[in-house]
């Protein structure tokens, strides 16, 4: 494969996609692979859903953007439906996870500022990730993320995921907190929730000090957890929560949502986009809206995470290569023993694209709309894929794709 005029942002396996159709992708060569991941958590309908094709061409016939001087029907009717579905008063639409990430940022600054803080500080947890700006880099608790990229932003404090006792010392001597910024999932952390009690406690401990607790939902938002936001598995309400990937299917379209006082903050010239909301990604985040809700998928991503999660335990059991699986809906983590980078490109050679992340946690994120038979398709190939992997297992050859195949005739 000849190398790309591309700047070297990524380490990218050497497959030329053509099309994909649900859980699968198709190369140029007429290969199919099983994603397990929906493009980081991105296609939760599956590749090319067909509503969100005829959402997207429909509204492509009559307006793409207008700029945000003026008014659309379908960025009122989105911001309605995102507003209805989470519980918030208002939304800021934007076109990626990092800059639904940036808003929350600018508004938790601002809040403090109209509070009379000097310099508005975010408390933030270590091992998350909220994206690759400046600000969003800086509130990421990876070094890696950070390094080359000093200096970095000022006002995060870093702090243990799952640990009150943390954000309660810095409550004591600190008036400067304004916000608290963290993932109910952190995703590329490792597939790590966050305790229910913990929640909660920041929750509690938001009130008593005025802060603004912000959940980043860019991936475990849309549907994904088993709920629309996972936040609502805990019974707890956030104050601004921002979210991406999922909404568009594929479509680029951020958010930022806030209720009460931080849905008052930002006044016109506070903060903008030229792309952000226009009329084509609101078209396309209403078709997925649309079809979570007519397909119960949210429902189908709790059924089948159960079932998924379970099945990898029993295959699993007693192995001393897996170290923990666990996940909520459709966000799954097997963590083995040991770094696993080796383990992506064998899955390749069996049809199968496999993303890890925090160096050894194979993390799936499959479409929500998947069959029963796909899903126990998935499990048998990620399975058979770590067995060999791991020198657990024979492996049987693969099958080669071929025209007779209907599987591979799309
Ligand atoms: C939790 C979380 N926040 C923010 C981001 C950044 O989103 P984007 O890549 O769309 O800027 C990601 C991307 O992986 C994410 O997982």
């Amino acid at each position: 494969m000849a190398e790309p005029p591309l700047l070297n942002t990524y380490g990218r396996l050497p497959i030329m996609f053509d099309h994909g159709r649900g859980p699968w992708l198709f190369d140029t060569e007429g290969r199919r692979y099983f994603d397990t991941f929906s493009g980081i958590a991105v296609c939760g309908l599956g590749h090319s859903h067909p509503a969100i094709s005829a959402a997207i061409r429909q509204q492509s016939e009559k307006l793409l953007h207008c700029s945000n001087l003026f008014h659309t029907r379908v960025q009122h009717q989105l911001a309605r439906e995102l507003c209805d579905l989470s519980g918030m008063d208002g939304v800021f639409l934007a076109n990626s996870g990092a800059e639904a990430n940036e808003a929350a940022i600018k508004l938790a600054r601002l809040y403090g500022h109209n509070r009379g803080k000097k310099s508005p500080t975010i408390i933030v947890m270590e091992g998350s990730f909220h994206g690759r700006t400046l600000a969003t880099l800086t509130a990421t608790g990876n070094h890696k993320v950070q390094t080359g990229f000093a200096p970095l932003v000022s006002g995060f404090i870093h702090v243990p995921f799952n640990d009150l006792a943390s954000i309660e010392a810095l409550a004591a001597n600190n008036p400067d907190i304004t916000a608290v910024l963290l993932e109910p999932v952190q995703g590329e952390g490792g597939v790590v929730p966050a305790d229910a009690d913990w929640l909660r406690g920041v929750r509690a401990m938001c009130d008593r000090h005025n802060w603004l607790m912000m959940l980043d939902e860019v991936q475990t938002g849309n549907g994904r957890s088993g709920r629309f936001f996972a936040y609502q598995h805990f019974d707890i309400l956030p104050d601004v929560v921002t979210t991406a990937k999922g909404l568009g299917n594929g479509f680029p379209i951020g958010a930022c949502l806030a209720r009460g006082e931080a849905a008052r903050t930002f006044q016109p010239g506070h903060h903008g986009s030229t792309f952000g909301g226009n009329a084509l990604a609101c078209a396309a985040a209403l078709a997925v809206l649309a079809t979570l809700r007519q397909d119960k998928l949210m429902e189908r991503a709790s059924d089948l995470g159960a079932r998924i999660m379970s099945q990898l335990k029993t295959a699993f059991a007693g192995t001393h290569y897996i170290r923990d699986i666990r996940g909520l809906g459709l966000m799954i983590g097997i963590e083995m023993n040991s770094g696993c980078p080796e383990l992506v490109p064998l899955a390749k050679t069996q049809g199968l694209l496999l993303n890890v992340t925090s160096q050894n946690v194979i993390r799936l994120l499959p479409p929500l709309t998947l069959s029963d038979d796909e899903a126990d398709y998935m499990v048998e190939q990620v399975v058979k894929v770590i067995k060999l992997y791991a020198g657990d297992d024979r492996l049987e050859p693969r099958v080669p794709p071929s025209p007779d195949n209907e599987m591979t005739r799309h």
